[in-house]
């Protein structure tokens, strides 16, 4: 089956004075069907919400660029791809919740207003119509009495009734994508798991493929069919969700499985992942997991950034995919 998204070796770096390119980056994978959900996962800084802009095209202008690699979306070339191109997509082909999108809405105007736009930007409507269209829209992302929300401003709404305007908004062209960058974080546990059932259905009813970006594998396992591992950067492993849960064949992976939310019991400290993230711009050389890593030998430290190789149902970049069971649980 030809996939709906294939993203290959793809590096970003940041300009920096001088001329001096930053990666933020590099040798990011990706792979997705029509239809399927995969999760992207990472802690903070690794590059999700960066990969996601690529994947919009608005990455910060004249601040990063995509410095090699390929963005293969529905038959078309997105990598370097002029203005004129994105504006097909973006929003039409490609819907987008941003990170931190609860602040995303203005609080002085109404949710008609925030919405209307929205949907005229994308298309010539009249404003009559576009309201319709944005009543139907509230209505499909189950709220109650759309009417009166939208005379609502965004304070007067609670967090998960602004994320839902937000979801509205993000699927009024019904998109054939669907990126949602940590769409909960910043909701409590009830409505998070609402918000979650809500995309879910949507991605049903809409026929559309999902990206779902959390740092908290949990979620990415109810959720997706599939997830994609990111550390510093790189795609460090990617497979099916069950596959990933039960045997990952990355350290980092395992030691994000061990450190899960949801298991954590209740009353303690969650376990963190023992040293510092890599930050950008300070990555080591080798394997840029290896300061962190009880695998790590010379080879992991002398040798580039390991590739995806397959392994079993799987794609580990980890020259040891082979040793998993020597780690402690
Ligand atoms: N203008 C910038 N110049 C240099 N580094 C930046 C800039 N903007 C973001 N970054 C860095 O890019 C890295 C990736 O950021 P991001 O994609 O937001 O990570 P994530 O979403 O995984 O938390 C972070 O380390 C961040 O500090
Ligand atoms: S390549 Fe080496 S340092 Fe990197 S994750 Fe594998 S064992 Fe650890
Ligand atoms: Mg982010």
């Amino acid at each position: 089956m030809q996939p709906l998204l294939e993203i290959k070796d793809l590096d970003i770096s940041f300009r920096k004075g001088g001329g001096r390119l930053l990666p933020v980056i590099d040798a990011a994978n990706l792979h997705l069907n029509q239809r399927q959900a995969v999760g992207i996962v990472g802690e903070s800084g690794s590059g999700k919400t960066m990969l996601c802009r690529a994947l919009i095209g608005t990455l910060p202008r004249h601040g990063a660029a995509i410095t090699s690699g390929t963005i293969r979306f529905d038959d078309q070339e997105l990598a370097g791809a002029p203005e004129r191109v994105w504006r097909s997509i973006r929003g039409r082909e490609i819907g987008y919740i941003p990170q931190s999108s609860l602040a995303g809405l203005n609080p002085v105007l109404t949710v008609e207003t925030q919405l209307v736009e929205s949907i005229t930007a994308v298309q010539s409507q009249s404003r009559q119509q576009a309201r319709q269209k944005a009543v139907a829209l509230l209505e499909r992302v189950r709220i109650p009495r759309a009417e009166q929300v939208l005379k609502a401003r965004a304070h007067q709404l609670s967090g998960g009734m602004r994320q839902r305007v937000m979801i509205a908004a993000a699927i009024a062209q019904a998109p054939k994508l669907l990126i949602a960058d940590e769409p909960t974080t910043a909701l409590d546990v009830t409505i998070q798991r609402e918000i979650l059932t809500l995309i879910t259905q949507l991605r049903q009813e809409l026929g559309m493929a999902l990206i779902l970006v959390s740092h908290d594998l949990g979620v990415i396992e109810e959720v997706c069919d599939s997830v994609m591992v990111m550390y510093a950067g790189a795609s460090v492993e990617a497979g099916p969700v069950g596959v990933l849960s039960t045997s990952p064949r990355h350290p980092y992976t395992r030691a994000l499985r061990v450190s899960r939310v949801d298991r954590a019991v209740p009353g303690t400290d969650l376990e963190a992942i023992p040293g510092d993230a890599a930050s950008v711009g300070s990555w080591p050389a080798g394997c840029r997991f290896w300061p962190r890593c009880s695998l790590a030998d010379n080879a992991c430290r002398r040798d580039p950034q390991p590739a995806l190789m397959p392994i079993g149902l799987q794609l580990s970049a980890c020259i040891h995919a082979d040793r998993m069971f020597e780690l402690e649980e």
